[in-house]
């Protein structure tokens, strides 16, 4: 068994690898699936007492359930399906632990449980429930938000710290009675308590959370789920959990640092809320010299370019004009031109946002350029086209001070000719003006993304007659 655990935990790594490159990851993607089946087959074969017939039964129902989930949701709903995943890893690590105490709550009584098996599984027992029901709850909140209801807080300011204060006391102190508790129905009650007061921090933690920031909180969520699997490793005793926890808990960290490190937010600045829809600067709209296009004009200005730069951000998303900038992209190709996709790495609403809709629209992974290697190539560029992105190509996060000082952005204004497609003067996600489109290199498209990329399909077209 020790063989086909270490083997599983080095797919899980490889899978892991390869997910972190455009090119590689449908192959992590499969490498991390046989990983994920080889582990579940041989935890549930170790355990001993479970027929082939219910293992096999049990894989062809859950995985046919997640086949069903999988091609039923839009790529549009990915963010919704990636939190409710979170929330369900989060309830089958609590579940672990609250079988195993009431399968033998005896042998979780302290003076047998802290003499037999030690300080370690008490004290995961508690860990396990908490973190796996405060994921559950905390990402079924997340998915909620994230479909666009309007969830918020009972309480504003100080009041709702003090009530998060004292739910977290009350976890404390229901963690150690489970962990000090000497009777059955002594452990049975902390358990319950311990239980519902996770449930509600779950919610009370996720609430106040502003829409927009809600894939930093579901990269959290599933560190969390990652987290709660490997304490129920130690809870039951396996070491598969133990480890292949560990990997999404220290993954899921990993993401939501660099997302926040893209933001230029810290994560406490996330949780806490401070920016976002709710927030928009009084000078937001207050431009002097904006000067206004067509998509007809952008055609001429695309037929004499030799490099273009295709930039998408949220309102590319929003449009659905995935395959629209697609096809724009091919015509300029055709017509000679060197035509890439600039992806900054928070573009959009989740991460990865724009490589999911790009590649969902078979735009080739070689086209697509990330913000670092794309940088020095903006000032050789003839035209660069903004398509629903604003903050991520904003020259105000070069100032010392601001919401985005210091965030990384597309050095966009560095080429001859900028051109920015959005619907109006309205501030992106950070709320705050964008210098950019009163440079004299920029040209403003006041259209829906689809409609003026549609505009210039056409025109391009017609040039080519
Ligand atoms: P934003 O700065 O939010 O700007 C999007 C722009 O798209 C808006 O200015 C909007 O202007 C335009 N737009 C919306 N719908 C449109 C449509 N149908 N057609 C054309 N334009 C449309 O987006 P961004 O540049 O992609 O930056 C992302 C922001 O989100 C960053 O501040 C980032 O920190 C934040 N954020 C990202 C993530 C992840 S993981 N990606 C997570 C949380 C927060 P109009 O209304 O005038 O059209």
């Amino acid at each position: 068994m020790d063989y086909l655990y270490l083997l599983a935990t080095l797919l899980f790594v490889v899978g892991i690898k390869n997910l972190t490159s455009v090119k590689t990851c449908q192959r992590g993607n499969k490498i991390s699936e046989i990983a994920m089946l080889l582990a579940v087959v041989t935890v549930l074969a170790a355990t001993g007492n479970i027929s082939w017939w219910a293992l096999i039964g049990g894989l062809l129902v859950g995985g046919g359930v997640g086949v069903w989930v999988a091609v039923k949701t839009p790529t549009t709903q990915m963010p919704e399906m990636v939190a409710a995943l979170n929330g369900l890893g989060g309830a089958a690590s609590a579940f672990v632990a609250l079988a195993a105490i009431l399968e033998h709550p005896v042998m979780h009584q302290a003076d047998k449980c802290l003499a037999d098996t030690g300080l370690v599984n008490a004290i995961s027992t508690p860990i396990t429930i908490l973190i796996g029901l405060v994921t559950l709850t905390g990402s079924f909140i997340a998915f909620f938000k994230l479909g666009g209801k309007k969830l918020s807080h009972p309480l504003k300011g100080t009041a709702r710290h003090y009530l998060h204060a004292a739910i977290a006391v009350g976890i404390i102190g229901c963690s150690y009675w489970q962990v000090i508790a000497t009777s059955a129905a002594g452990l049975t009650t902390a358990t319950i308590l311990l239980s519902v007061l996770a449930l509600v921090l779950g919610v009370f933690l996720v609430m106040p959370i502003g829409g927009a920031d809600m894939p930093v909180v579901v990269s959290l969520l599933n560190s969390y789920s990652g987290m709660a699997g490997s304490a129920s490793g130690f809870v039951i005793g396996n070491p598969m959990l133990v480890v292949v926890g560990a990997l999404v808990g220290t993954s899921g960290i990993i993401l939501t640092q660099i997302m926040c490190k893209a933001m230029n937010r810290s994560l406490g600045n996330v949780l806490l809320g401070g920016m976002g829809e709710e927030s928009v600067a009084k000078d937001a709209k207050d431009y002097k010299s904006i000067k206004s296009t067509t998509p007809e004009e952008v055609a001429m200005l695309l037929d004499g370019a030799a490099s273009v730069i295709m930039v998408p951000g949220y309102g590319l998303a929003v449009a659905q004009a995935q395959h629209t900038i697609r096809e724009l992209g091919e015509l300029l190709i055709k017509r000679g031109a060197n035509v890439r996709y600039a992806i900054h790495p928070v573009a959009g609403r989740m991460p990865g946002h724009m490589n999911v809709l790009l590649a969902e629209s078979d735009v080739p992974y070689d086209q697509l350029w990330e913000m670092d290697r794309i940088n020095s190539d903006f000032k050789n560029t003839d035209v660069v086209i903004i398509v629903g992105a604003n903050d991520v190509v904003n020259p105000a996060a070069r100032e010392a001070t601001g919401p985005i000082a210091g965030m990384p952005i597309l050095d966009v204004d560095h080429a001859r000719t900028v051109v920015v497609i959005k619907r109006s003067l309205a501030p992106g996600y950070a709320g705050i003006k964008n210098p950019l489109f009163e440079r004299d290199n920029c040209l403003m498209v006041f259209l829906d993304a689809k409609e003026a990329l549609e505009g210039m399909v056409k025109e391009v077209k017609e040039l080519g007659k």
